[in-house]
Order: structure tokens, then C-alpha cells, then sequence
């Protein structure tokens, strides 16, 4: 397979073998309407070379926004039109898009979304800390009619396909999870699998029963979390077999959940820039601020993982030992030989890419016309920081 030759995820043609990952955006307004930046950051994108675009991960509904601001959403049909111009300039630019839909569960705070923040489980997120309400059979049941809802709204916006956020410690990943769901209902923990499929077996379903089958369903998913041995490589060969029986269009593989952020990303901690604008680290007092400093963080750190250049694909080369469908390899990727090794060497269908196309939206001209062109990107981290600030991201490095 060559990066640059056309390539399918369903019957959704895509120029290249390139994707743009998800990355939030901080673009719209309160109730989620994406502003005119978005429309250019879209623009941009989709005007040099993209094969695909993920958007931001999107809401579904207001109980499911994530704490930072400025977050897009779709829980409703007045959207609609607001998202038609982005979809149809990506288009007009010869590129593909889909929506990343997404339900935070308990990775979010009330103080953020102004009412009370549920998971599939009572049980706190270490960093998140608030006591989630656990979601009854009736209220799992009433979500998962609105992640089809979303993506039939997304269809009639125009978007190629949605891609549905199960990995990273939200709500669809609570559920996967068993040290998270405790549940006893139908969405309960199936014993041979090790693993909570029921609520994202049933979101599929209704993604398709609204949209049809031949609307594209990306599903994102995490292939490790070093700090929770209970996700051992059966289960998440477990959870491949699962999508490959759905037959899925095309499976995005990253790491880890929220409790530990940094292990999703790798690269730079910026102490000083956290304590500034991250909202859960962010203390007034100068006392406060010095602990956290010099004890705290140190000691947190050690237990990061270092930054290395394609760091997930391991995950990635499992699962396409297990199913057909397109696997999409997204994690530090930053040089044209590294995307040419995952897709011609080690038989990936996609990689995707997020940092380097902030730091440079036109990286996929930049290595087409360059074989030994590498990003600028740093892994500095600076603009993953900047998502918790009420400003757009962006790299605040160059
Ligand atoms: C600023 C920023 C925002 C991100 N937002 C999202 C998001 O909304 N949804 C998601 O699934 N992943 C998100 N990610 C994770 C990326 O999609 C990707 O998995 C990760 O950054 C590793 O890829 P990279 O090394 O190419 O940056 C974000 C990453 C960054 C840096």
C-alpha cells in the first residue's frame, strides 16, 4: 500500500491514507455552534491534502460536554445548518469529513456543565475527583438513542461519517471497562470477554437503524493503560472481534483514559502552563502552587510515559491481525517514513495525526512533495494544555 493512492472507509472514497485525528478545538460558542474559526480551521485543513478529517470531539447531549470550553455540539437539529458550511467547504476542497460524537460521562465537572455529571458507574475518576451519579438502565438506554440521534443530525449536515469516541475514559470506555462498570443490568460486564460491549453494541445498532448501513461508523478505542493491568492484550483483542462482527468501517486505535492525560499524548509536562490553565490543577495561592511544584508533580511525572515515535502501534498491528476492517494507527507519528513504515511495511490502512497538523496545517503537502520532510512540531504540549484556557487551540510554540 502507497500513502498517497486512494483509499475506502465503507463506500467513502478518501484521496489518501492520511487522517487528521480528532483534536478539540475551542471554536464555538456556549451552546456549542461552531464559530467562523472553525469554518477556516476546516477550510484549511481539507485545502492541503487531507485524505480525512476528524472533527473535535462533538456532544451529543448537555449532561455529556466535556469541562473545557468553547465545545462543539450536535444534540439537537438546529445544528444542522450551522455545521453545513464547514462540511460542504471540505467537500468543495476534495477532502472527507466525519464528527467525533461524544458522551463524557464522568470525565467532566458539574461546574462546568451546570448539572449533575453521571457515568456508567458511581465510582470517582482519580482526576476528575466528583462522585458521578451512576446512569439507570432507562437513562444508558435514552443516551444511546441520542448518540443516533447526533448522527443522523451529522448526516443531514452533510458530514461523511461519524466516528464514535469509545476510547480515552468516556462514557462508552466506562462501559468497556471493568474496573469502571460495576454494573448488574443488561450493560453489566460479560464475563467471558472481560469487557462491557452491551451500550456500544446498541449505539451501533442505532447509528445504523437512523442513518443506514452504508453511512460510515469510525469507532475510537484504546489499546493500553499501563496503570490498569485489568485491560490485558486479550481483552482488547476481545474488543477488536467485537467491531470486526459489527463490521465496523474503520477502527482508530489510541491509548489510555483521562486519569492519566499526558500517557494519551506523550512529550513535554509544562508544569508552569498547567498550573496556569488547567482547571483542576489551577490554584490562586502561592503556598499551594510550590507543593504542588516541587512534591506533587515530580512524582507524578515518573509515572508518564516518554514520548516515542509511533507509540501505539503495536495496538494497531494486533488488531490487524485480527479483522479486515481498515485500522487507523494515530500516536506520534512525525516523519513521512514513519507513515510510510505503518502503512507499507506493517500493513496499517491509516494513520492519523494530531499535533503536527496543528503545528503545521499543511504537513501532508509538506511530506508528498518531501520524503524526508519531518514535522515541527516538538510535543511540547503547550496546545493540548492550552485546551483547559478559554482560548482556541493552536500552537502557542512557534
Ligand atoms: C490539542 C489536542 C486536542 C485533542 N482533542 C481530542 C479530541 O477531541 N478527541 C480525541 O479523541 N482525541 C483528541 N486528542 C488526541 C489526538 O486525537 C491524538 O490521539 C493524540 O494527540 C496523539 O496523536 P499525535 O501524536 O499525532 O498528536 C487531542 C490532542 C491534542 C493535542
Amino acid at each position: 500500500m502507497e500513502v498517497f493512492e486512494k483509499a475506502y472507509i465503507g463506500k467513502c472514497e478518501l484521496k489518501n491514507r492520511i487522517f487528521r485525528s480528532s483534536t478539540y478545538e475551542g471554536m464555538c460558542d456556549k451552546d456549542g455552534i461552531p464559530g467562523e474559526n472553525y469554518l477556516s480551521l476546516y477550510d484549511k485543513l481539507s485545502n492541503n491534502n487531507i485524505g480525512g478529517i476528524i472533527t473535535g470531539c462533538t456532544f451529543i447531549s448537555k449532561e455529556g460536554k466535556v469541562m473545557q470550553a468553547g465545545q462543539a455540539g450536535i444534540s439537537n437539529e438546529k445544528y444542522i445548518e450551522h455545521f453545513k458550511k464547514t462540511t460542504s467547504k471540505v467537500h468543495t476542497n476534495g477532502s472527507k469529513i466525519f464528527i467525533q460524537l461524544i458522551h463524557s460521562g464522568r470525565q467532566t465537572r458539574e461546574k462546568d456543565i451546570k448539572q449533575q455529571v453521571v457515568g456508567a458507574s458511581a465510582k470517582k475518576s482519580m482526576y476528575f475527583k466528583g462522585k458521578p451519579k451512576k446512569l439507570s438502565t432507562q437513562e444508558a438506554f435514552d443516551i444511546i438513542n441520542k448518540f443516533g440521534n447526533s448522527a443522523l443530525y451529522a448526516k443531514k449536515a452533510g458530514f461523511d461519517g461519524v466516528q464514535i469516541h469509545a476510547a480515552h475514559g468516556y462514557l462508552i470506555h466506562q462501559f468497556i471497562l471493568p474496573t469502571i462498570n460495576s454494573r448488574k443490568d443488561l450493560f453489566e460486564i460479560d464475563p467471558e470477554k472481560g469487557l462491557g460491549l452491551k451500550f456500544l453494541d446498541l449505539i451501533i445498532d442505532n447509528v445504523r437503524q437512523k442513518c443506514g448501513n452504508d453511512f460510515p461508523i469510525l469507532i475510537k478505542v484504546s489499546g493500553s493503560d499501563d496503570f490498569n493491568r485489568k485491560f490485558s492484550k486479550k481483552q482488547f483483542s476481545n474488543l477488536i472481534e467485537f467491531l470486526d462482527l459489527k463490521k465496523i468501517d474503520g477502527i482508530e486505535i489510541s491509548y489510555g483514559t483521562m486519569d492519566h492525560a499526558l500517557n494519551i499524548f506523550r512529550g513535554d509536562i509544562p508544569v508552569d502552563l498547567i498550573l496556569k490553565h488547567n482547571k483542576i490543577y489551577k490554584v490562586e495561592s502561592r503556598f499551594a502552587k510550590k507543593i504542588l511544584k516541587t512534591f506533587i508533580f515530580p512524582f507524578a511525572i515518573k509515572k508518564l510515559k516518554p514520548f516515542s515515535p509511533m507509540y501505539n502501534l503495536e495496538y494497531a498491528e494486533i488488531a490487524k491481525e485480527i479483522t479486515k476492517i481498515p485500522i487507523i494507527s494515530v500516536g506520534g507519528f512525525r516523519e513521512k517514513k514513519e507513515i510510510e513504515y505503518a502503512i507499507k511495511n506493517r500493513n496499517i490502512d491509516f494513520v492519523s495525526l494530531s499535533r503536527p497538523f496543528i503545528c503545521e496545517p499543511d504537513f501532508a503537502n509538506k511530506i508528498e512533495q518531501n520524503d524526508n520532510y519531518k514535522s515541527k512540531c516538538i510535543n511540547c504540549n503547550y496546545c493540548a494544555i492550552m485546551c483547559d484556557s478559554k482560548y482556541v487551540t493552536k500552537c502557542y510554540k512557534k
